[in-house]
């Protein structure tokens, strides 16, 4: 309908530095996605072994196409690239990631910013399903940069969802399982299949798993499987609200970068 009524069509440029299979299957779904919607979209490959300053003028160029609405570096890239030099070389105003540090900075003052997709994703479920969050205590498992950082953030801001006190835990983190089982909402990305056990998880808590590894599997045709980070299957029927492993926090990661490639393109955030 924004189309029809005249408006640009959103278009979602997205970098893709070699060919790290769990990689190229988000790349494809991402893009996937933008012709599901009716976005353009832009795939832009390198070979792993592409060096840091022509990975730099290709993201200045695309910053100058005015057509591009959304620009992605798909990580993680090589150990010979710097990350945060990439990051920060994206224009701040196409960074639908949210992972340029002006977007982060204006996410925890509570500003208009970019909300990383994953992070997005976690509060448009809570809110959709109604789960009250104002004065619960999250407790976050894992402190990435993509996930467990600004959730944490998020979850504690003044804001709906949100109001949460909020405990941030990670590798260091002792008695973990003493902290978990105080969780009023559980949310788990460490990355690690199956690691949070019904042991660890109050009556009535709501959990959202956000690990996703891909583990062999003797039953499915392809050969394997994809796990969570938390034992679905013990821990289901102990908990009020708990997403799946495929298809919960992933899809709506997906769905959230598309809501700000739209948002980009009718300049509705900054
Ligand atoms: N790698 C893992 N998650 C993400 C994401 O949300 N965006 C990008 N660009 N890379 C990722």
């Amino acid at each position: 309908s924004l189309i029809a009524n005249g408006g640009k069509r959103p278009h979602l440029a997205a970098i893709l530095v070699g060919s790290d299979g769990a990689s190229e299957t988000y790349i494809n779904a991402k893009v996937k996605a933008c012709e599901m919607v009716g976005f353009g979209s832009t795939l832009v490959r390198f070979d792993s072994t592409v060096s840091q300053s022509d990975l730099l003028s290709e993201i200045k160029r695309i910053n100058n196409n005015l057509d591009v609405d959304g620009l992605i570096v798909q990580l993680p890239l090589p150990s010979h690239i710097d990350e945060l030099e990439v990051t920060q070389a994206i224009n701040p105003k196409k960074d639908v990631d949210g992972f340029h540090p002006e977007n982060i900075g204006r996410m925890v003052l509570n500003l208009p910013a970019y909300l990383p997709a994953t992070p997005s994703g976690i509060l448009e479920l809570l809110q959709r399903y109604n789960v009250e969050t104002s004065g619960k205590h999250c407790v976050v498992v894992g402190r990435s940069h993509i996930v467990g950082s600004p959730i944490s953030i998020l979850m504690a801001s003044n804001n709906n969802p949100g109001n949460c006190t909020v405990t941030l835990t990670h590798s260091r983190t002792q008695n973990l399982k003493e902290i978990t089982k105080t969780a009023d909402i559980l949310i788990v990305a460490l990355g690690k299949a199956e690691f949070v056990t019904s042991e660890m998880v109050k009556d009535g808590a709501c959990i959202i798993d956000v690990g996703i590894t891909r583990a062999k599997s003797d039953i499915t045709k392809t050969g394997w499987k994809l796990l969570g980070d938390v034992a679905f299957d013990e821990v289901n029927h102990k908990c009020s609200f708990i997403t799946p492993v495929p298809g919960g926090v992933g899809p709506m990661t997906i769905a959230m970068l598309l809501k700000n490639t739209l948002k980009s393109a009718k300049r509705a955030v900054y």
